[in-house]
């Protein structure tokens, strides 16, 4: 018997998220039945896929007398944002430590960060990414050494417990799928620093499925490295709620939608943006949710897939950071 259940989690979303078919986008691309999971609706400002890991971790603060939520991330960074909210409701003060090579006061503060600024989180800048683990540790001592209490959280907030809430997730889209009479082949999602993935693999180990759950590497590292960062993370949540080790030939990881940077959406990454949005009004984000939405494309184009199999997109959210990357929007806006 699993521990899933007892685990505790601090009630900050709105669940469940609606599982929801694409009728415009499956007829412009042929087929299959394509279903989008809303976890853009997660609800906790703005939403997207952090809010489910945050209940837990939030929970976990909590339990810990935490005083000060300390958490990393770029300037534009949707994990960031959501735990600023995360924190806020938790009675704690946020302190993010986001790298920048801009001076701190040209920084512009716009999409995520300008939400980081109105939620009164405090920002503390350092160049590169590398720095920030330090900076938070520095950060903690100092809450110590004035009598606080830190609780430090891993970027993205992907550890053992912040990826329960895609354990929790799984169990959530089972039951939409079973009402809604849907056996999806494939569930497609981006993979960032891996806790959503891992978290979905234990959610089906757990829980079932029977379909193959496929993550798109938006960092750079390549597939074999966040493969093995995925089941790493995916057997830590299993073995912090009991669960067996995922079976590794589980994890799929693909790295052909990456591109050039972190960052930076590719061609097919902004067709991905306009198709979506142009069919059925959904915004995916520049940076994750549109790298992934352009790997399931490719499936489709390539013929995986027969025009009555049904797969589901979970739609992490992130649109906050179109306002950040206008200037990479370019090519699709009308000028
Ligand atoms: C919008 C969005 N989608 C997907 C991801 C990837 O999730 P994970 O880091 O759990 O792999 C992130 C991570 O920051 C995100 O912000």
């Amino acid at each position: 018997m699993s521990d899933f259940f007892s685990q505790p989690r601090e009630r900050i979303g709105t669940f469940p998220t609606p599982l929801e078919f694409m009728p415009r986008l499956t007829e412009t691309l042929g087929g299959p039945r394509i279903y989008l999971k809303r976890d853009d609706l997660t609800g906790l400002a703005f939403g997207g896929n952090k809010t489910r890991k945050l209940e837990y971790l939030l929970a976990d603060a909590k339990q810990k007398g935490a005083t000060h939520f300390i958490t990393e991330g770029g300037v534009q960074s949707n994990h960031v944002r959501q735990s600023a909210a995360a924190a806020l409701l938790g009675g704690m003060r946020t302190e993010l430590v986001l790298n920048s090579t801009d001076p701190v006061d040209q920084v512009p503060l716009q999409g995520n960060l300008l939400i980081d600024d109105l939620l009164g989180a405090h920002c503390h800048y350092v160049e590169t990414g590398p720095d920030r683990k330090p900076k938070m540790a520095e950060i903690a001592e100092r809450v110590k050494a004035e009598g606080g209490v830190p609780y430090v959280v891993v970027s993205g907030g992907s550890d053992a417990i912040g990826a329960l809430g895609y354990v929790g997730m799984i169990l959530e889209m089972n039951g939409q799928l079973v009402e809604q009479g849907v056996s999806p082949k494939c569930i497609y999602v981006a993979n960032g620093s891996a806790g959503t993935q891992a978290g979905m693999l234990v959610g089906e180990a757990l829980f079932g499925g029977g379909y193959a759950i496929k993550g798109y590497c938006v960092v750079p590292g390549g597939a074999e490295e966040i493969t093995r960062d995925t089941l790493t993370l995916a057997n830590q949540c299993a073995a912090h709620i009991g669960v067996d080790p995922v079976d590794a030939s589980l994890v799929l990881c693909d790295e052909t939608q990456f591109g050039s940077e972190y960052g930076c959406p590719t061609p097919a990454a902004l067709e991905a943006i306009k198709l979506l949005s142009r069919t059925e009004a959904i915004l995916l984000d520049p940076v994750y949710s549109s790298k992934a939405f352009a790997g399931m494309i490719a499936d489709i184009r390539a013929g995986l897939y027969a025009t009555d199999d049904a797969i589901v997109f979970v739609h992490t959210g992130g649109a906050p950071a179109l306002f950040a990357k206008v200037d990479l929007l370019k090519p699709i806006l009308s000028r």
